[in-house]
């Protein structure tokens, strides 16, 4: 799931919460588990010794099978709505705790605004309803669960009385023997167990069966971008980027509109617009994060989509407008994804993203761990990260999103000199 999960596009996480999709690979996948080591072994069981009891009270007297069995009606629809109405309350309570795992998530990362507003109450607040109701699903749930058994109790009571009743006057009528009488009730009380039991396992599948669908929404889901067939492996680019007459939207209303732009090998372009005009939208068209609508762009000739996304993707260095680190080393980030990275092109990297000053002074210099988002780093120093990242990659196309907005315009000019050095 959670390779999948790495494979679906940008739009995919833009419809779904981090929480939600957390509550899946966790909840959902559990309680999948659970259903499937716990209950189908018991069921399957269940199942089989009732068979079995089954024959032996026909073949012990079948006119008395045929009267315990009027009551299996009455066993058989409660277990089926009991099974519905759990699976339709899992499906309602794993959607709740998508909701509160969201919440959870936005108020634990957003905690310095949280506190900078005086918000603490309200979130709790906001908590403890999302909490609340999932609590009363849960009762729900449990209510079900609570009723079944007292159920299957009195409906098996119901049916042992009357194969006593008739099972009895028939001994004394002498039409059956105390015998078969004995073997016949022994028989229907064995059966007493797994029958109530079955009632349970139901629900429990029902709720696996719930759990699936969801695992499956994820599974299924295909990714927007991929791969067309017989894609061909984008060799070493010159990085001549073209856009042709390219417009886009996100939804129906289009943010690009018949753009045309050459870009020749080693040229460096800037693109200016104001705030919202699609200055990210654009630079995200050109490593696929998103297909265009119209048009085309070309690389050194190459249509885009008509190569591999993995052999686009390594030849485009990126530094997104906002900032995304790894919690883990200094070297680790920089050198993101290699392995075992040459000590030297990472300090060139560095060097040119005028990081080697702060990295210096950290309390184990490139083995210092930056903390989840690079907490311990200031916004500049994350900046720098991520433009040391995108110049170890060395790639033939480099995009930079406003990639020196954090830093002081001293340090802007020397980064961008450097750029230009290494261009
Ligand atoms: N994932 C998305 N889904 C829908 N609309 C989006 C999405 N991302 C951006 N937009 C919209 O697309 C438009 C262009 O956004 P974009 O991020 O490209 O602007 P920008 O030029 O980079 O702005 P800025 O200078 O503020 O970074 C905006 O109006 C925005 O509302
Ligand atoms: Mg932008």
């Amino acid at each position: 799931m959670y390779v999948h999960l790495q494979s679906l596009s940008l739009s995919f996480f833009a419809k779904n919460p981090t929480g939600v999709l957390m509550a899946r690979i966790t909840n959902d996948v559990n309680i999948l588990q659970a259903s499937i080591s716990n209950v189908i072994i018991s069921f399957f069981k269940d199942l089989v010794t009732i068979a079995g009891l089954v024959v032996v009270l026909f073949y012990q007297d079948w006119k008395l099978a045929c009267i315990a069995f009027l009551i299996m009606p009455w066993v058989i629809i409660p277990i089926q709505r009991f099974g519905k109405k759990s699976r339709r309350f899992s499906t309602r309570g794993q959607e709740k705790v998508g909701k509160i795992a969201t919440l959870l998530h936005e108020a634990i990362t957003g905690c310095r605004i949280v506190k900078a507003f005086g918000m603490e109450d309200y979130e709790a607040q906001r908590f403890s309803e999302e909490n609340f109701r999932l609590f009363r699903i849960r009762l729900k749930r449990l209510r079900i669960r609570a009723i079944s058994s007292p159920l299957m109790e009195l409906i098996g009571g119901i049916a042992g009385a009357a194969v006593v009743f008739y099972g009895g006057y028939s001994v004394i009528n002498g039409t059956s023997t105390p015998g078969t009488f004995f073997s016949f009730v022994t028989a229907l009380l064995l059966l007493y167990e797994p029958v109530r039991n079955l009632s349970t396992s139901y629900q429990d599948i029902q709720e696996g069966l719930a759990g699936a669908v969801r695992v499956f929404q994820v599974l299924d889901s295909v990714p927007e971008i991929q791969d067309k067939e017989g894609a061909l492996t984008l060799p070493p680019v010159q990085g001549a980027v073209s856009l042709r007459s390219v417009s886009f939207g996100y939804d129906q209303h289009l943010v690009l509109h018949d753009i045309g732009l050459e870009v020749r090998p080693g040229e460096i372009i800037a693109i200016v617009g104001t705030t919202g005009a699609g200055k990210t939208t654009l630079v995200n068209l050109i490593p696929r994060f998103y297909d265009v609508t119209a048009g085309a762009i070309v690389i050194d000739g190459v249509d885009i989509r008509d190569v591999t996304l993995r052999s686009l993707r390594s030849q485009i260095a990126l530094v997104s407008q906002q900032t995304i680190l790894f919690n883990d080393t200094v070297r680790s980030n920089i050198a993101y994804g290699n392995t075992a990275p040459p000590e030297d092109k990472i300090i060139e990297a560095a060097r040119a993203a005028h990081a080697t000053d702060f990295i210096g002074e950290l309390p184990e210099g490139y083995d210092t761990i930056i903390g989840e988002a690079g907490v311990k780093l200031s916004g500049g120093q994350r900046q720098r990260m991520a433009i040391a990242r995108a110049l170890f990659k060395n790639a033939p196309i480099l995009i930079l999103d406003e990639a020196t907005s954090s830093l002081d315009s001293k340090s802007e000019e020397e980064v961008q000199l450097a750029l230009w050095k290494t261009s």
